[in-house]
């Protein structure tokens, strides 16, 4: 029972007391991840490439991750997007980055990943973590972030997949789709190319990353 109710919080957090012990868990639990998505993504603080590089989190949660890359974009310019369905963690989130959305810095969006609520081509950089495992139709979610990044953007999804697979074997995460191969599936199906899964490990610790790149012909037919 306990652990049908954080699987539902982990899906889409709400703010009831279970909901709470879940946002308290994901803090505790994800830094690590969000942290190596971020160093993944390579945003330089003094990228030459990149003028004015646009990052979209998907799925921020409590919004460490968003946290984590803000402190990368020191150019004027730079902006950080986040979009999460659940009302509960937009309120969470927007309280954690309240200053940067203060100097708009960072803009949170309430939307699902299926209907991304941005123009074609806007985004640099997607990052994700523990997200995809919950969409209830990747090949959408993965159709839709290649239609907002631009020709040659990255996407970077951490996960730690013997922690997934345990908490499965204990119950949790029932309905999730914790295997990766569906996804990859998912971004080869949308036209994404490079799609590969890396084992990574930082400071002795092992995670894996989902790698992912729009591609660069699709420069030619957007900018038509
Ligand atoms: C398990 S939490 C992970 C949060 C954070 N990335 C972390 O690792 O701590 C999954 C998050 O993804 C969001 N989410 C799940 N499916 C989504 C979808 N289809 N569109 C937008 N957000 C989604 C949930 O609301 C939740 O905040």
């Amino acid at each position: 029972m306990v652990t049908k109710i954080i699987t539902q919080h982990l899906r889409h957090p709400k703010n009831t007391l279970m909901g709470r012990v879940t946002q308290r868990l994901m803090e505790r639990e994800n830094r690590f991840l969000e942290q190596n998505a971020v160093r993944l993504c390579e945003i330089q603080a003094d990228n030459t490439v990149l003028e004015c590089p646009v990052l979209l989190k998907v799925g921020f949660g409590p919004g460490l991750g968003l946290q984590e890359a803000v402190q990368y974009l020191t150019q004027p310019r730079g902006k950080l997007l986040g979009l999460d369905y659940s009302e509960y963690m937009h309120k969470v989130a927007s309280e954690r980055l309240r200053d940067h959305i203060a100097s708009g810095k960072v803009r949170l969006f309430q939307g699902r990943v299926e209907s991304i609520p941005l123009p074609a081509c806007s985004v640099d950089k997607v990052y994700h973590c523990n997200c995809h495992l919950y969409w209830p139709d990747m090949r959408a979610g993965s159709a839709e972030l290649l239609r907002v990044m631009r020709p040659g953007a990255l996407m970077v999804s951490t996960l730690n997949l013997d922690y997934l697979r345990w908490g499965l074997s204990l119950g949790f995460l029932q309905g999730a789709n914790v295997e990766p191969e569906p996804y990859l599936e998912a971004l080869r199906a949308a036209g994404f190319t490079d799609v590969r899964l890396e084992e990574k490990y930082h400071e002795g610790r092992k995670f894996e990353a989902i790698f992912a790149t729009a591609e660069k012909q699709r420069e030619s037919n957007v900018l038509k």
